[in-house]
């Protein structure tokens, strides 16, 4: 029998165990419940809740087609009885919906292109909350006597307000060996003790988050944005919402994010959001996006500008500062519905395409800085690689003319500050400034421009705790650092590249690779051209181009070359199709004499992959202590909430 023809049902009762391909991600049976079974809740947190009906049930021939319409759902707090939901949060019943989807079962499945069909019946209710701490138990009954179980907590929280303000650091996936890497180039050691330290070193607090999906065991940056920002572990690719089956991208159950609660608690608070990536990509759009479609940039940047007033979900009318690039989903003349830069203006914001215009934006008027089309340039070639700027077609304006006054993320998060104490200093402000490319570097396996961006992100933390200090901010401030999940790279020795290069064949130049104690120390901190460039106490490498380079990787890769020598014509693109074959290739220009390595991807995919690791949390600052530890990335959310005061108690 072909595998996929399966009397349907035994089969996908047990798909709870699917793993390439899942039916519904979060729904371990026929019926379904969101928020999910161990979902967490501040006290006073709005959400949406999403009940589906699936059939078929149990390859019973009777039932296909006929997904149960008339389930229950139930509330039932700390052990007592069960209310109906309509009584409990006393709304009307939502109206019966009805859809159908389809799936593989597995490889071989789509191998000939044979889905399942599943027939749905579905309700959702909007905009409840749950404002007593305890544990709640949501249960969902169909087809006569089935039910699904959610237990529920809403955390015991104080709503004591500790911190007046939150800067929330995102080293888009920066993990610990990326950190050990940077302070290597970066910092002079001798016999083995460094001379200085990264500002990450100096934090009085460190614990570990665990980056997981809530069904796959790895994250990315939406799924884990969503957990930073609102509490709830959804699915990869989405925003703040949990995923359902149905196909519309904006119906899928949605939760208030730290934004929209902190906004909502207190109108005159300021929220910030930086990125060096383009504004709608996930990480800044996790602070004010509701979809299960990430790639839905329209929806995010009309998010910013008019929060989700249309679907009556939130009075939040988008952040006070908005800083970085990605111009194309701005401009009419580009991929943007609308001219965004006309709109945010008639809305009071200043709109700046260059450092010049942002540096000198009033601080006391909202500010929207949008500096290049894509995402930014890297730290690496704005300082060191200049030329790599020129020809590049991405003045924000859409004029075609080449950006040649570019911020950095130390500029952007200093002008942030500005402008939110300027405007809020006495309500407090939050916000999230995101190195995104460290991500991205490390993706296309450019490990020097992906470690020159978290020496950038440590050199602007730096920045902004002498800021905040001038200020008279400092005690009032909680900061965090973080990241959103790893990628498996590390060091592992060092090379000779000059060598590397003198050789023929591909075994003799790996004789060029020196582990243990051919390693030698690191040669990227002593003299080079750049020496002079930076003055005491600001930390870059004084070269990036040494004979004796980082012997380094990741654990997931496609098919590249590799000299280990740094990509000074610009960022690298490992992999490239070849005409007339399928899948990726090393890109033979990417390292012209360099070793072929051959990947462990799937052929089909062209850069490297995020990675399973637990990732660095760094704390200072009013309620540091709750961050030190082990934890779950939803814990960030929780600390940061409780520590601004926004749990909200009361009765429901
Ligand atoms: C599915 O089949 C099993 C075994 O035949 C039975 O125990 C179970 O109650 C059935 N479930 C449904 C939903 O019909
Ligand atoms: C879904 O519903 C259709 C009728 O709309 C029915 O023909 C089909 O058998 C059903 N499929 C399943 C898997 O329930
Ligand atoms: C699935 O739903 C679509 C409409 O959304 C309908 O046209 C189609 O017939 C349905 N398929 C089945 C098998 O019921
Ligand atoms: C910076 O922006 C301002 C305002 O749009 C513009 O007048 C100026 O020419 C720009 N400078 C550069 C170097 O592009
Ligand atoms: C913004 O505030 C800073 C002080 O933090 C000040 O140095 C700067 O001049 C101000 N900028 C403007 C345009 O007022
Ligand atoms: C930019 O492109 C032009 C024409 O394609 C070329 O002549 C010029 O050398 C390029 N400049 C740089 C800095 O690459
Ligand atoms: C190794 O990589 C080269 C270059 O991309 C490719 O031509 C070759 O097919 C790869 N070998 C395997 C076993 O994937
Ligand atoms: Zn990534």
């Amino acid at each position: 029998m072909r595998p996929f023809s399966i009397a349907s049902a035994a089969l996908l009762i047990s798909c709870a165990v699917a793993q390439t391909y899942q039916r519904l991600g979060g729904c371990p049976s026929l019926g379904c419940v969101f928020p999910p079974d161990r979902a967490e809740f501040l006290p006073g947190q709005y959400f949406d809740i999403r009940l589906e009906v699936h059939s078929p049930v149990n390859g019973s021939e009777a039932r296909q087609g006929q997904p149960d319409p008339d389930f229950k759902f139930t509330i039932a707090k700390n052990g007592e009885e069960a209310v109906i939901a309509t009584e409990y949060f006393d709304i009307d019943e939502p109206q019966l919906e009805r859809w159908n989807f389809t799936w593989y079962e597995d490889l071989f499945a789509k191998d000939v292109q044979k889905p399942s069909l599943v027939n749905v019946t579905s309700k959702a209710y909007r905009r409840v909350a749950l404002y007593e701490p305890g544990e709640y138990e949501a249960t969902l009954t169909y087809y006569g006597q089935e039910t699904t179980v959610a237990n529920w907590l809403v955390r015991d929280l104080t709503d004591k307000r500790r911190a007046k303000n939150v800067v929330l650091f995102v080293g888009d996936g920066m993990t610990t060996n990326m950190i050990t890497a940077a302070r290597l180039i970066a910092h002079r050691s001798i016999n083995g003790k460094y001379l200085t330290k990264m500002q990450l070193d100096k934090f009085p607090v460190l614990g570990h988050q665990m980056t997981h999906s809530m069904d796959s065991f790895i994250t990315d940056s939406a799924n884990s944005a969503t957990a930073l920002y609102s509490g709830h572990k959804t699915t990869v690719n989405a925003l703040n919402v949990y995923v359902d089956s149905s196909k519309d991208p904006f119906d899928d159950p949605k939760f208030e994010t730290i934004s929209e609660i902190f906004r909502r608690r207190y109108p005159c608070a300021g929220i910030g959001i930086v990125s060096t990536a383009f504004l709608a990509d996930a990480t800044p759009a996790g602070l004010a996006a509701h979809t299960s479609d990430r790639g839905q940039y329209d929806h995010v940047i009309s998010a910013y500008y008019e929060g989700l007033t249309k679907y009556e979900w939130t009075e939040w009318q988008g952040p006070d500062v908005l800083l970085g690039a990605g111009a194309e989903n701005f401009a009419a003349n580009k991929e943007a519905p609308r001219d965004y830069y006309e709109l945010f203006s008639e809305k009071g914001y200043t709109v700046s395409w260059n450092k010049t215009a942002l540096q000198a934006a009033p601080n006391d008027t909202k500010a929207l800085g949008v500096f290049s089309t894509s995402n930014l340039a890297t730290w690496l070639d704005r300082n060191v690689y200049q030329e790599n700027l020129h020809n590049q077609s991405n003045y924000p304006d859409g004029s075609g003319r080449d950006t040649d006054d570019l911020p950095g993320l130390k500029d952007m998060t200093l002008k942030a500050i500005d402008v939110l104490n300027a405007r809020h200093a006495e309500d407090g402000w939050f916000l999230m400034s995101e190195a995104a490319s460290i991500d991205k570097q490390m993706h296309t396996l450019d490990y020097d421009r992906s470690l020159g961006e978290l020496l950038e992100l440590d050199d602007t933390v730096r920045a902004t705790i002498e800021k905040l200090a001038a200020l008279g901010q400092l005690e009032d401030t909680l900061i965090v650092v973080t990241a959103d999940h790893g990628h498996g790279f590390d060091v592992t020795g060092s090379v000779d590249t000059e060598y590397l290069q003198a050789q023929e064949s591909d075994r003799d130049k790996r004789r060029a690779i020196g582990t243990y104690q051919n390693s030698g120390l690191s040669q990227y901190t002593v003299g080079g051209p750049k020496a002079l460039r930076y003055s005491e106490g600001v930390h870059f490498p004084a070269h990036w181009d040494p004979r004796y380079a980082l012997h380094a990787g990741v654990v997931a890769f496609p098919d590249h070359k590799e000299d280990y020598a740094v990509h000074q014509d610009g960022p690298r693109e490992p992999a490239l199709k070849r005409t007339g074959l399928d899948g990726y290739f090393a890109s033979y220009k990417d390292a012209v004499n360099g070793i072929i390595i051959n990947g462990t991807l799937p052929v089909d995919v062209d850069q490297g992959v995020h990675s399973l690791t637990d990732v660095p949390v760094f704390a200072q600052g009013p309620c540091q202590e709750l961050f030190g530890g082990v934890y779950n990335s939803v814990d960030i959310f929780f600390h940061m909430a409780e520590c601004l005061g926004l749990a909200e108690h009361g009765e429901n």
